[in-house]
Order: structure tokens, then sequence, then C-alpha cells
């Protein structure tokens, strides 16, 4: 088909590929952007910048002016869940986010129903959005994974692999399993609240699904998205949902199948016959540019996008990193990326 779709990107999400992938970046709305630091500045926290939703929705709007991108997503983070359940969770600069560590007695205590009040100013801040956004310009809500929230709940912040909850997980799996409860339900609830506030696609980021084997993965980050899914739609029957278990490898087939999402996100590291065979022939795929050589530009970036290019924009694709783009990033090659995408001649 040659016809041009007026919503690429969730026309592809209903099984329709474009022939020129519509794209976004994972943490479009950040710091590579003068005009994020400094309204940043002006918010004082980063928790402000969230819940003061005139913020929070102009964030969100500054990559989509500057470059047009097919989607939007709206400026929060996964961290409100905690922050809504009554944890402590505060962001230090240039340290990541810091909670009050959660061990295996505590848990008992944990509140099992968040306070969606303090979530009120995300849902004015989507309204906000999708009222000023191009209505063909899709308006994407999300929520952290149940696993990967787990881990910064337990540890209390981020760690190169995520140990304390491991090792929570094998040694007290009931109480591990009621800290996954807890957020599967709540995520449900968060989630189909953004739907009804104005998102038309809804993303589940489990940054951490790769540091868990097999079995756990199955256990810990397979389980709850199908759960959510299934949550989602028995009262949002077509809801769009994608998901973006990183790091999961050969685990992908077995995500897609199992969750029933609508699209998958990869990382940089897919292996592109297993992700074309097994993956896109199923849903579609979401990614993947490294965010380094979106840091490195020139002749590397031309080639890695021609890469993503070749390797999946035969199926359905929609172009995005395989990562959040980091600070650092140029904003040319933001634009030296844009072009080349939207000059593919598939
Ligand atoms: O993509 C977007 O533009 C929407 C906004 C968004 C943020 N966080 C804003 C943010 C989204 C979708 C997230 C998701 C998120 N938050 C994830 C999953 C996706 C991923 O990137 O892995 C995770 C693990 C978090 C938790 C989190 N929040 C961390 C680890 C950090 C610190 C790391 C960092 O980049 O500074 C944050 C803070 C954060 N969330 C920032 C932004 C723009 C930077 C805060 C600042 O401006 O000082």
């Amino acid at each position: 088909m040659t016809q041009i779709s007026q919503k690429p990107f969730l026309d592809v999400l209903s099984g329709h590929r474009q022939n020129v992938p519509p794209v976004w970046m994972m943490r479009q709305a950040g710091r590579y952007l003068p005009e994020y630091r400094e309204l940043r500045a002006k918010a004082g926290g980063f928790l402000d910048l969230c819940f003061t939703p005139e913020y929070a929705a102009e964030v969100t709007l500054q990559p989509i002016r500057r470059f047009n991108f097919d989607a939007a997503i709206i400026f929060s983070d996964i961290l409100v869940i905690p922050y809504a359940l009554g944890r402590s969770v505060r962001f230090e600069a240039g340290e990541g986010p810091r909670l009050d560590p959660l061990d295996t007695e505590q848990v008992t205590s944990l509140a099992t129903q968040a306070d969606f009040s303090k979530l009120e100013p995300v849902y004015e801040a989507l309204r906000r959005v999708r009222r000023e956004l191009d209505p063909n310009i899709a308006l994407i809500g999300f929520c952290g994974a149940p696993w990967t929230v787990a881990t910064y709940m337990v540890a209390g912040q981020g760690t190169p692999d995520q140990a304390p909850a491991r090792m929570m997980a094998y040694r007290h799996p009931e109480a591990f399993s009621k800290i996954i409860d807890v957020l599967v339900e709540n995520s449900i609830q968060y989630l189909l609240g953004q739907l009804k506030a104005g998102a038309d696609v809804l993303q589940i980021f489990d940054t951490w699904a790769g540091v868990l084997p097999p079995r756990e993965f199955q256990r810990w980050s397979i389980e709850p998205a199908k759960r959510i899914v299934a949550g989602v739609r028995a009262q949002a029957p077509d809801a769009k949902i994608i998901g973006f278990p990183r790091g999961a490898g050969a685990m992908l087939p077995a995500y897609v199948e199992a969750t029933a999402v609508n699209a998958v996100s990869i990382d940089w590291a897919a292996e592109p016959s297993l992700i074309r065979e097994r993956v896109q022939n199923r849903v579609a795929v979401q990614g993947n540019l490294d965010p380094l050589a979106l840091i490195a530009g020139g002749a590397a970036l031309d080639r890695a996008v021609d890469d993503v290019l070749a390797n999946y924009a035969s199926g359905r694709l929609i172009f995005n990193l395989g990562h959040g783009i980091q600070p650092e990033t140029p904003i040319a090659h933001v634009e030296q990326m844009l072009k080349r995408v939207r000059g593919y001649k598939g």
C-alpha cells in the first residue's frame, strides 16, 4: 500500500505497516533540550515538574514542537506509583532516584491501594496535552513494570544488577510476590486512568528484565505484564499496549506470546533474525538505535540508522532508540537521524 496514513503510529499498532516508519524517542523530553533544563530549574524538584500539570504538559510538548515526532509520551516517571503507595521517593540532582529501602519485614505493612489523588496532576497533564496536541500525533501513557519498580523499592536506588530484589525473590518469594501483586493491581488502575485522561497508547517499561534468569523472567516479568494487559483490556478491550522488557533477548518470543501486547520495544543488542522471524511476525517492533550512536553522530550514526531500517522496516516498525536518549546528545544528531528515517524509501 502506498497510501500515506494520517495516524502512522496507531496504524502500525493496529497491524498496518507504514512505508516510512513513525518515529519518537524514549526520554524525548529531557536534559538534552535547553528548553527542558530551563523549565526544570524553574520547577525546583523533579517531582514538582512531574506534578505541576502546566509544566508537565509543556515539557511533554517541547520535543514535538522541535522535531514533530509521531508520538508524545506524557512527562512523568515510573516511580510515581511507589510515591502514591506512600513510599518516600526523592530525586537527588545527578544521582538518580532515592527511596526508603523496603525489606522483607516491611512488606506486610506495605499499602495495597495507592492514593490516586496524588496522581491526579498526571491525569490533568494528559488532558492538557491531548487538547493541545495535533490529533494525528499519538499520546503515550506509561507505567513501570512491577519487576523494575520493585527493584527500586527494595534497593532504595538503582543498582548495577538489581541484586537486592533478585535476592529477596529467591529467599522470600511470598513477600516478593506481595510487592509484585500490589504493583500489578495499582498499575492497572493507573493505566486505565491514563486512558480515560486521553492517552491513546500505553507502554510498560521493564528496564531491568534482562537481569533475570529464564525461570525468574517468566515469573517476575512475563506473568505480571500479562496480568496488567489482561486487567486493562478487561475494562478497555481495544487498549493498545507496548511492552519493553529490556535485555530480554531470546525470551522475547515468549514474552510476546504470553502477554498479548501489541508491540515490543527492543534494545540495541537484539538479534535481527530472531526478531524478524519470531517477534515481528506477530507484533509490531519498536526500536532500536543505540543511544551512543546518536551521541557519536556522523557516518556511524547514518550506518546505525540504516541498519535499523534494513533490519526491520520491511515489517511493522516504530523507529525509536534501544533505550532512553542521554543528556549529552547533540540536538543536531537527532535532526540528522530524523532526516534519514523520514527519507527512507522502502
Ligand atoms: O520518555 C519520556 O520523555 C517521558 C518521561 C520519562 C521519565 N522517566 C522522565 C525522567 C519516562 C518514560 C521515565 C521512565 C523511567 N524512569 C524508567 C524506565 C525507562 C528507562 O529509561 O529505563 C526508569 C528506570 C525510571 C527511573 C528513573 N527516573 C531513573 C533511574 C532516573 C535517573 C536517571 C536519569 O536519567 O537521571 C529518573 C529521573 C528522570 N526521569 C529524569 C527524566 C527526564 C531525569 C531527571 C532530571 O531532569 O533531573
